[in-house]
């Protein structure tokens, strides 16, 4: 079967078919993909948390697939715990407060420069710049490098065939950014993530797992809100019920922001997970050495996690456990709640008709994977 894993407008119908009919599918992956040519998507809820938890599967890729560039992605324990280590304590709970005042300011800014009355582009106007001045902020990055990264990501990630001979230069030059960056913080050390990554990391990282954590960082923390913003806004405009439940009472944003992320998975599936030996998912055979996509955006449309999975519904949903030793970097998760609880961005639900429906849908993303 052909198929680019990042899918289309239709992958949730898509995804239906393979958990009736084909749950551990064989899949062709688009050319130009770093990695295998062919892959195992695992797409039911339960095979794929199973997978998570207890399958024998290993993220480190196999030597004629990496570029260059290890990160806590694609290593497994020892490496994966000693590079986990270096980044564990950076959301501290003081760091986490402190964010959720910055963040509060840049998305007034950004709401407040919007033109009233026009269309506007809302992955280009809000859900870019705000995830990633955020994160640029927090790891001391000048505000207006961030056109560079949005420059040079796509051209990272993208899975067309023009990106094979844009991809090496884009590495390259993040990767000379970077090192800039860590010179900078090196002779100026300063109350940023960045300077934190540098003094954890002495004696523990190598140069180059370093500047990888840091990129990692600096792309992992803002991709995947880009999507998480644009596919959610999507969502409620295609189900204005939803939306005017969520106007009329603002105090149901936490719930809501939980059933976006499943309803339309910002990261559409995992890192790519290697098997470590020979293992049978769901009656197929794996055999040691092939690769896995667990399908996250198929799970959580499964109706094994919640009844009526295709539906959006902001009163309440269901999530799953993700193993806590690769769970997105600890501590961000664990003050979620708390980040949640104390947000005022219900003022954006409460107060709409400056920006009055519909809006132009076009360059919204379809997910991605980090
Ligand atoms: C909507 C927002 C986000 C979503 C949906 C998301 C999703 C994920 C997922 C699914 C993974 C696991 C990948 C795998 O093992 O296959 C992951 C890992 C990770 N994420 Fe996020 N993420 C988000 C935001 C962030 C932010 C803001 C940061 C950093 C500031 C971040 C940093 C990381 C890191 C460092 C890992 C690797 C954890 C490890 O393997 O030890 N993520 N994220």
């Amino acid at each position: 079967m052909n198929i680019d894993p990042v899918f289309g407008a239709d992958r949730y119908a898509r995804y239906a078919n393979l958990r009736a009919d084909a749950p551990v599918e064989r899949i062709k992956t688009p050319p130009g993909t770093p990695g295998p040519a062919e892959l195992w998507l695992v797409s039911r809820h339960d095979d794929v948390v199973a997978a998570l938890h207890d399958a024998p599967l290993h993220l480190e890729q196999p030597p004629q697939y990496q570029f260059g560039i290890r990160t806590l992605l694609n290593t497994d324990p020892p490496d994966h715990t000693r590079l986990r280590r270096v980044v564990s304590g950076l959301f501290t709970r003081k760091r986490i407060q402190s964010l959720r005042i910055a963040v509060q300011a840049i998305a007034d800014d950004l709401i407040d420069h919007l033109p009233a009355g026009e269309t506007i582009d809302f992955i280009e106007r809000f859900a870019v710049p705000l995830p990633i001045t955020v994160i640029c902020q927090m790891l001391g990055i000048p505000a207006d490098d961030w056109r560079l990264f949005r420059e040079w990501t796509p051209k990272i990630f993208n899975t067309d065939e023009e990106s094979v001979t844009t991809r090496p230069a884009a590495v390259a030059q993040l990767i000379q950014y970077m090192g800039g960056l860590v010179r900078t913080k090196r002779d100026h050390p300063a109350d940023d993530v960045t300077t934190t990554v540098i003094q954890n990391g002495k004696d523990v990282l190598s140069e180059q797992e370093l500047l990888s954590t840091l990129m990692l960082l600096l792309i992992a923390g803002h991709e995947t809100t880009v999507n998480l913003l644009g596919n959610g806004l999507l969502a409620l405009i295609q189900h204005p019920d939803q939306l005017e439940l969520l106007r009329s009472d603002p105090a149901r944003t936490p719930d809501a922001v939980e059933e976006l992320l499943r309803y339309d998975s910002p990261v559409s599936h995992a890192t790519i997970r290697y098997a470590s030996e020979d293992l049978t998912i769901a009656g197929v055979r794996i055999a040691a050495g092939e690769g896995l996509l667990l399908a996250l955006g198929s799970a959580n449309h499964d109706p094994a996690l919640v009844s009526e999975a295709d539906d959006l519904n902001v009163h309440e949903t269901a999530t799953s456990t993700w193993p806590s030793d690769r769970a997105c970097t600890t501590a961000w998760a664990r003050h979620w709640p708390d980040w949640k609880a104390n947000s005022r961005s219900t003022r954006y639900c409460a107060d709409p008709p400056r920006f009055p429906l519909p809006w132009n849908q076009k360059s919204c993303n379809g997910g991605s994977v980090h």
